[in-house]
């Protein structure tokens, strides 16, 4: 084998970092841990990359991919279906919340945004409302990399090269409450002003023009901003104050995520659409799903009308083999009960790091928590870009995964590390995580 980098383009890296450092090479996963191609060991902080959520070493999941490639292993879902596709829809319409009972399979999270995006607009024109297009999402958020999804995405650094995107793409404040500009000392003042700026955002732009609010539960980019009390009732009469459509982008949030199979249950809000992909198969097979209310389908159930829209691999036979055998694991192992048993002691064991100077603010839920780090406690003050450079790139992450956790190190927003254990964690990984960055955020701050 020659040297890895060669070929083999990674997303989202820096490839110059390769040329002189050979590139971590994961060969094998077992439960909540992870080996190298030196059989070094680590624990998967990150559940791959918010994926691996029944954990990794699921021999049954494996064997229920062999066994259906081995009977079908592709058919498409384009006027033709085939047994598990239907079955997997009709398994995901019972878990999802109220009326989301259409499925509609993609293979993976940003295809589901894409796919949410274009019924919004298609749904509009259908039932009279053809000006509707445009669609509110808020600063710092991922949904994802192709050019719809990249334009409701709200981080400039990674859209810059690929301007001009779609046009329609508002952004509105998130709920870094933490960092609030209005309202710091009241979370529920501050979650009203910060739904009421998508009212705005939408009066702004003309309602008759605006098609739908893409939101995470959690909002992962920035490092998990759990929405304030009552702000999602408020969007939700916002929503239906001027027909816009709400869509929870649960791809990272649903399937456990959160201690609820979907995140808008964990919250109790009821979303139009929930837009999903990674653990719906614990990455054991790609797949993504968009699940729409049942009146989006309406205007595509009678005479000549189709929704226009397809991907060759979506709702793939292994796929969605994969992904029931890996609901049946949730069930019979009640890994959404488990995540919400034990996700008071992993917040617990995380908040022991507050007597850490540089640890700022620890946030999240259930098993999905960030760690923003500052340069001053008191005044909040964060790093400078040069800082962070030194900080986040120069150190953290190469540190972490030195001491044996595989986590990430995110300044995409503020300087954040990112944690989000497969849901078969318990104590002892809590412990591990805990003791892992208090040895390494000591050092860090010893080297600023
Ligand atoms: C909220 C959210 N939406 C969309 C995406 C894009 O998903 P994918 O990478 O599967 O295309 C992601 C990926 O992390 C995400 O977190």
């Amino acid at each position: 084998m020659g040297n890895p980098t060669d070929h083999l383009w990674m997303h989202f890296t820096r490839m110059s970092s390769y040329r002189e450092t050979p590139v971590p090479t994961i060969v094998r996963g077992e439960g909540a841990y992870i080996w190298d191609s030196e059989g070094r060991r680590y624990l998967d902080g990150l559940a791959g990359l918010f994926v691996v959520n029944a954990g990794h070493g699921r021999t049954e999941l494996a064997e229920a991919a062999a066994k259906q490639a081995g009977e079908l292993a592709y058919f498409p879902i384009w006027s033709y279906a085939h047994p598990t596709a239907i079955e997997l829809a009709e398994r995901i319409a019972a878990l999802a919340p109220g009326d989301l009972n259409r499925v509609f399979f993609t293979t993976g999270g940003s295809e589901a945004v894409e796919s949410a995006w274009k019924l919004a607009r298609a749904y509009f024109k259908r039932v009279g409302k053809p000006t509707k297009h445009k669609v509110v999402s808020r600063h710092i958020a991922y949904h994802g990399t192709t050019m719809g999804a990249l334009s409701i995405t709200g981080l400039p650094g990674i859209k810059a090269d690929f301007e001009p995107l779609v046009p329609g793409g508002i952004k509105v404040p998130n709920t870094n409450f933490y960092r609030a500009p209005e309202h710091g000392d009241d979370p529920a003042a501050f979650g009203r002003w910060a739904a009421d700026e998508i009212g705005r955002a939408i009066e702004r732009e003309g309602p008759d023009t605006v098609a739908a609010v893409f939101l995470e539960p959690v909002q992962n980019a920035g490092g998990c901003f759990p929405p304030p009390p009552g702000y999602f009732e408020r969007v939700r009469e916002i929503c239906d104050a001027y027909d816009v459509l709400l869509v929870s982008d649960e791809v990272i949030c649903s399937w456990g995520r959160l201690g609820a199979y979907f995140g808008a249950q964990r919250y109790g809000y009821r979303p139009d659409i929930i837009t999903t992909a990674k653990g719906i198969t614990s990455g054991y097979s790609p797949l993504g799903a968009m699940i729409a209310a049942d009146k989006l389908m309406e205007p595509f159930l009678t005479g000549a009308a189709s929704f226009a829209h397809g991907i060759t691999f979506a709702g793939h036979p292994v796929s969605c083999a994969v992904a029931l055998a890996n609901l049946d694991v949730f069930a019979r192992e009640d890994l959404v009960g488990h995540v919400r048993a034990n996700e008071g002691g992993f917040r617990a064991t995380l908040e022991k790091l507050y007597d850490l100077p540089i640890v700022g603010d620890i946030r999240g839920d259930g098993y999905f928590y960030g760690i923003e780090l500052v340069k001053d406690r008191a005044t909040r003050e964060s790093f400078d870009d040069a800082e962070s450079e030194r900080l986040l790139r120069g150190f953290l992450s190469g540190a972490l995964f030195e001491a044996g956790l595989y986590c990430r190190a995110d300044d995409r927003g503020d300087p954040v590390v990112q944690l989000a254990p497969p849901l078969i964690a318990g104590q002892a990984e809590f412990d591990e995580i805990e003791r892992i960055l208090r040895t390494v955020l000591t050092e860090a701050w010893q080297r600023l």
